[in-house]
């Protein structure tokens, strides 16, 4: 019997973004989003059943998980269970490429690659739309990681509306090309979580409805920009789309300001390559990180440009694979 499975789950950074639920419970967004999954972070994570344990333990990078990392885990465990019909407890260990909680979509690859290997090894038969669903339930983002490259979640009404699929046009090589530089200014773990930093967004900003309308919208002209094969379009709105979701979390109370002066001089330099005839567009998530948006040809070019001479740290990445899972694990 396979009492063992890994899977392994590629980042993915918003275009137009998820920031706000309308159900807590269900991990129901307010909005539908769009993103890219990346080549270069990912998580790779193991669940291996041990029916005599009497609770769940967890690793992350060879490291006990912290409380509260374990609790959210073996929540999505419980979940799990109780879609399984098994009582039996797990341990997970999980090696990530991606800095933990500073912005850089490391709970959308850590709970892809959880939802992937926990459903194997609990013997959930599921496709990639009901990955997609049960990754949703562990964070909100990891619906989008279980596939790759361009990738749009529906919002949904509904636990079975609400899931991701891939969204033709962001292959490698394809009429977009898209490629991405990620400016690490800050890799330590930020101070409010993406999860109580939009709670407080959809609870206290009054600006929060106009920012769900105008990213529905958004998600909208995207998909338009995509099948046109307009990466300027879709750049243009993916750079408007996350400053509206900064101004929205700035309008909460107490506000919710992920940015630093280094953010504000990355936000100033892609401007300024543009200016300069080098198209891109900047993105911001959780944390005071810029990614930046342009066609891989540019790729080299923009990701010298924004090191500075060296001083700052820069990753480039292309578009990654969906969800992989190895069920091999046998006992
Ligand atoms: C800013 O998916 O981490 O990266 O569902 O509460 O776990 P939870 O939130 P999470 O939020 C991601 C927020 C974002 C935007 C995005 O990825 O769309």
């Amino acid at each position: 019997m396979t009492n063992s499975a890994t899977a392994v789950a590629h980042a993915n950074i918003a275009l137009a973004k998820y920031w706000g639920k309308r159900d807590e419970a269900l991990a129901l967004p307010a909005t539908s989003s769009l993103s890219l999954t990346l080549d270069a972070f990912h998580a790779t994570t193991t669940v291996t059943l041990d029916p005599a344990a009497d609770a769940d333990t967890a690793t992350l990078d060879g490291r006990p998980m912290s409380d509260g990392e374990l609790a959210r885990v073996s929540r999505f465990l419980d979940l799990v269970r109780s879609l399984a019909g098994s009582s039996a407890r797990a341990a997970v260990d999980s090696v990530s490429t991606v800095p933990t909680g500073a912005g850089l979509a490391s709970s959308a690859s850590g709970f892809a690659a959880l939802a992937g290997a926990a459903a194997a090894v609990y013997g959930l038969d599921l496709d990639a739309r009901g990955l997609s669903r049960l990754a949703r339930r562990g964070s909100g983002s990891a619906s989008r990681s279980v596939f790759g490259g361009l990738v749009v979640w529906h919002a949904g009404t509904d636990d079975a509306t609400s899931y991701a699929e891939p969204v033709p046009g962001g292959e490698p090589g394809g009429p977009l090309d898209p490629a991405m530089a990620v400016v690490v200014l800050d890799a330590g773990r930020k101070a409010v979580s993406s999860r109580e930093a939009m709670r407080r967004t959809v609870e206290t900003s009054p600006f929060f409805p106009a920012w769900a309308e105008a990213t529905e919208r958004d998600v909208a002209l995207m998909l338009d920009a995509v099948r046109a094969g307009d990466l300027a379009a879709l750049g243009e709105l993916a750079e408007s789309n996350a400053l509206r979701m900064h101004a929205t979390m700035l309008g909460a109370r107490p506000p919710v300001r992920y940015w630093t002066a280094h953010t504000v001089a990355v936000l100033d330099q892609v401007q300024a390559l543009r200016a300069d005839g080098l198209p891109c567009w900047a993105t911001i998530d959780a944390g005071p990180n810029v990614k930046v948006l342009c066609a891989a040809p540019d790729l080299p070019a923009l990701a010298d440009a924004l090191s500075d001479g060296g001083t700052r740290r820069v990753v480039t990445a292309r578009p990654g694979p969906g969800l992989r899972v190895d069920a091999g694990g046998a006992s």
